[in-house]
């Protein structure tokens, strides 16, 4: 291996640039290697778009969010649009293209730093005869194959400032506060930060709930001496009849998600169940996965970014660099890909330690 090059796909998480900065310290200093990194994920390298990455380049990024080379979620080079010759445009496999520069740049090793989408991509590469490594990224932590994605802790860690805060309100004027958090269709988010930061109730898509329950669980609080309660409300959370809190109020859209929460329709059946409380809904949107990263993802970025380095060096091309019981390791890319189709992400256990332990303590569902 002579020259690498890295890219980044997918919404931005806290960490990649963590990352990137790892494995081109450790490929540069450990290994001897060059390093480039294609701007704006695949697209750069259909683009041949690309930066030298340097130390001193990389030297400063340790916690800093996004990523230096941007990134993109909809460029597919097996399914991108391209001009269709009379002014309008058609979906085509480019992926010969992808190939070719990565010769033409003497590029040995493309390490893909991506969740589910990207790094399908990343397993297409390798099945045409790519030297492909991935790192998964994901600020959900749904990725079936390793125990912990870096951006999690970071996301997770503004998302229980914000509980934190909303308490002041809640508690000085006996209000329900719905705080609505990202994480798609796993509760790790929201159930993290509820927990950490004190929810009084959590609603997480693996439990689906129903405002009764809600109504009495605010209630309990009440009689309890509690008379104010902020819900920790993950975007994909559902009500029993499978309804989800955020499809409820923009159905209409093609693409609910993209529009940003808004648990109004929430609130609003909230506020009839419980009319002796005033009730609100905070969005904090995509401010959880930005800012500087957390002293844990710095760590992790660490082994992620190292074990990455060193899975290159030993030649142990398709496969993605994962974390189990603590030991890093990898997985292929193909059985990773296999696990995080839809409905096999990795998901919170309703009757699991932390849904018991949170039960324990009084939280509700
Ligand atoms: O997968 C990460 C994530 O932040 C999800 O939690 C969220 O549903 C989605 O991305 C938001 O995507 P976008 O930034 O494209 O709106």
């Amino acid at each position: 291996v002579k020259r690498i090059a890295l890219l980044s796909g997918g919404g931005d998480c806290p960490g990649l640039n963590a990352v990137i900065r790892t494995i081109t310290k450790t490929a540069i200093q450990k290994y001897g290697w060059e390093v480039i990194g294609y701007v704006f994920g695949y697209r750069g390298l259909y683009n041949n778009d690309y930066i030298e990455l340097t130390l001193d380049k990389v030297e400063d990024i340790y916690k800093e969010g996004g990523t230096i080379l941007y990134s993109s979620n909809k460029d597919n080079l097996f399914d991108y649009l391209v001009d269709d010759g009379h002014g309008g445009k058609v979906k085509k496999d480019v992926s010969d293209v992808g190939v070719a520069n990565l010769k033409k740049d003497g590029v040995d090793v493309l390490v893909v730093l991506g969740g589910d989408g990207t790094l399908t991509s990343a397993r297409d590469f390798s099945r045409k005869g790519v030297n492909v490594i991935g790192v998964p990224k994901t600020m959900d932590n749904d990725l079936a194959s390793t125990d912990v994605t870096y951006g999690f802790m970071s996301a997770m860690s503004v998302g229980t400032e914000f509980i934190d805060r909303l308490q002041t309100t809640a508690k000085s004027h006996h209000r329900v506060i719905l705080c609505e958090l990202m994480g798609r269709d796993a509760g790790w988010i929201t159930l993290y930060a509820g927990l950490a930061g004190n929810a009084g109730v959590c609603l997480i898509p693996e439990i689906p709930f129903t405002v009764e329950n809600i109504a009495k669980a605010v209630k309990r609080r009440d009689e309890a001496g509690l008379p104010y309660t902020v819900i920790a409300c993950a975007e994909g959370a559902k009500y029993a009849d499978g309804t989800k809190v955020i499809g409820k109020i923009v159905e209409d859209s093609p693409d609910p998600v993209r529009l940003g929460g808004i648990a109004k329709q929430l609130e609003a059946d909230l506020e009839k169940v419980i009319p002796d409380h005033e009730v609100r809904s905070v969005n904090p949107g995509h401010i959880i996965r930005g800012g500087d990263i957390n002293a844990y993802d710095r760590i992790l970025s660490i082994r992620y970014g190292v074990a990455a380095a060193d899975l290159i060096n030993e030649g142990k091309f398709g496969n993605v660099v994962t974390i189990n019981h603590g030991e890093m390791g990898y997985t292929s890319l193909e059985e990773v890909i296999g696990a995080a189709k839809i409905g096999q992400q990795k998901h919170v256990d309703p009757k699991g330690e932390l849904v018991m332990a949170a039960k324990a303590i009084g939280v509700s569902f």
